[in-house]
């Protein structure tokens, strides 16, 4: 995992948008997952900025959502499609035949499920996944001991997750306890994940996630075994890593490596056997 910290939300959100950025624009990524949640909303505000500068084109990009309630039709204020709606595809130049999203009231479930599955194969697959990450570390709605293999169907949430989502809810109204989600092994297929946390209430989940075992107790946990995993967290959402000065050692090496081996190399080409500047300074 490529483990990225910074300082608070705001710095995270530039990281976030600018790794999109580049992968929408030089790596030509054209099929994106995305969650929702309160994490991802500025980001979200962040790519609207950047629409209207005309840095990133929706005009052929095709989304898939990560999740949807069980039993709130699509304009349900508090769909999560509705979100979508609200907060970025409503302000952004996305086709809305391009957005697929899983229906809150499907006739029957497994169809539903299993035509999600085959539109992303259909479209090649997902190339970038955004997700955030629940407090007890799931991902989607994958929560504890759901299968790491599992594809997208329904699951009863935790009381916890049913607690953590009431504030998006009207008084009265009741959070669905079911939703339709991808699986672990669904989000596990992407090419590239990038996850976003922030704040000290995901310290434990990240912590976890990282550097835990991977279990169905942490369903982000399963990311450890995919190949291109980036999870960009500020200060908060780091504290209770034990490796972090690891990961701050990395990035700034990460960020000297591509120099270093240019200097290497025109070293040995030219015969200059006198060692490079960078490795001197070690
Ligand atoms: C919900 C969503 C997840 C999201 C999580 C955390 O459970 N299904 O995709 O990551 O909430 O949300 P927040 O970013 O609001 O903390």
């Amino acid at each position: 995992m490529n483990v990225v910290i910074r300082p608070d939300e705001a710095d995270v959100t530039r990281y976030a948008y600018e790794f999109l950025r580049d992968r929408m624009n030089r790596k030509r990524y054209r099929v994106l997952g995305l969650p929702t949640g309160s994490t991802p909303l500025r980001l979200y505000r962040a790519v609207i900025d950047g629409f209207k500068r005309g840095e990133v084109d929706f005009a052929d990009v095709h989304t898939f959502n990560l999740d949807e309630y069980l039993g709130l039709p699509p304009d349900h204020p508090q769909s999560y499609r509705r979100f979508m709606e609200t907060n970025l595809f409503g302000q952004i130049n996305i086709k809305p035949e391009n957005i697929n999203f899983l229906s809150g009231l499907p006739r029957d479930i497994e169809e539903e499920c299993e035509r999600y599955e085959r539109a992303i194969r259909e479209l090649g697959g997902i190339k970038l996944q955004i997700l955030g990450i629940g407090r007890d570390g799931h991902i989607g709605f994958n929560e504890p001991t759901s299968s790491l293999a599992s594809r997208t169907r329904d699951k009863t949430l935790t009381r916890e997750t049913i607690e953590d989502n009431r504030r998006f809810f009207e008084r009265d109204e009741e959070v669905p306890r079911w939703a339709l989600t991808m699986g672990v092994g669904t989000i596990m297929e992407a090419r590239e994940v990038l996850l976003l946390a922030t704040g000290r209430a995901k310290a434990d989940a990240v912590a976890a996630m990282i550097e835990g075992p991977v279990t169905t107790m942490c369903t982000a946990s399963a990311l450890q075994m995919h190949p291109r995993v980036t999870v960009v967290i500020d200060e908060a959402a780091a504290a209770k890593l034990n490796h972090d000065d690891y990961y701050r050692w990395m990035a700034d090496n990460d960020a000297r490596m591509v120099g270093y081996l240019e200097e290497r190399r025109r070293r040995f080409l030219t015969g200059d056997s006198a060692q490079p500047e960078a490795a001197q300074k070690q």
